[in-house]
């Protein structure tokens, strides 16, 4: 199971990095995970260096979608972890901190081994909703344009706002639709 996640790391300038990152799960229950971020990656970058982090489970999938591009419109809420030297998205339903345990950076996509060593709970998760998913794969889209071609990302925008216009909130409609500007503006083609 991949786990779509919100990963916050420390900057070289002490400030906090915010991504989100897919967590290999295995039948831990969450004890153990791997991140793959990309060597091209700040959360790489970050982890590499020090080696600590805090991945939070979140449903609020505006932050999501802005943190993907790195268009976040302000800082949001946060604390500071006590295990880990981090910070703890106070808005998120769950966060776990972890350690780097291994780091493979042979390949482009590194491969890291965590270990949690604390975790909390600070609210419940909303539960399944589909404008929520569409939003998700929007936000993947948006991280692959050197990857997809334009038309079939306008393709699959276009069936994605199926289920946003049939289930979506106000997050949900704010967020979908910052990743259809963010898009228009990138898509040149
Ligand atoms: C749901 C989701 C999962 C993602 N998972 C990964 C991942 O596992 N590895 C990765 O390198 N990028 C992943 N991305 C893309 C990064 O979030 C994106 O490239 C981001 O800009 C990286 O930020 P950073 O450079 O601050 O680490 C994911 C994006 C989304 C929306």
């Amino acid at each position: 199971v991949i786990l779509e996640g919100l990963v916050t790391t420390r900057n070289a300038d002490r400030s906090i990095n915010i991504s989100p990152m897919g967590a290999v799960l295995g039948d831990s229950n969450l004890e153990e995970f791997d991140l793959r971020p990309f060597r091209s990656a700040r959360t790489y970058e970050n982890l590499h260096r020090t080696r600590q982090g805090i991945l939070h489970v979140t449903d609020d999938v505006e932050m999501l979608a802005r943190a993907a591009v790195d268009r976040l419109d302000e800082v949001p809420a946060m604390q500071d972890a006590e295990a880990v030297d981090g910070a703890i998205l106070t808005d998120a339903c769950r966060w776990y901190a972890f350690q780097v345990v291994t780091l493979d950076d042979t390949e482009e996509r590194t491969h890291l081994h965590c270990r949690v060593i604390d975790q909390g709970l600070l609210r419940h998760f909303l539960g399944f909703n589909r404008a929520k998913h569409a939003v998700l794969e929007a936000a993947i889209l948006a991280t692959r344009v050197h990857l997809i071609p334009a038309e079939a990302i306008r393709a699959e925008m276009q069936r994605l706002s199926v289920p946003v216009e049939k289930t979506a909130g106000p997050q949900e409609r704010r967020a979908f639709a910052f990743l259809q500007q963010y898009l228009q503006g990138v898509l040149t083609d």
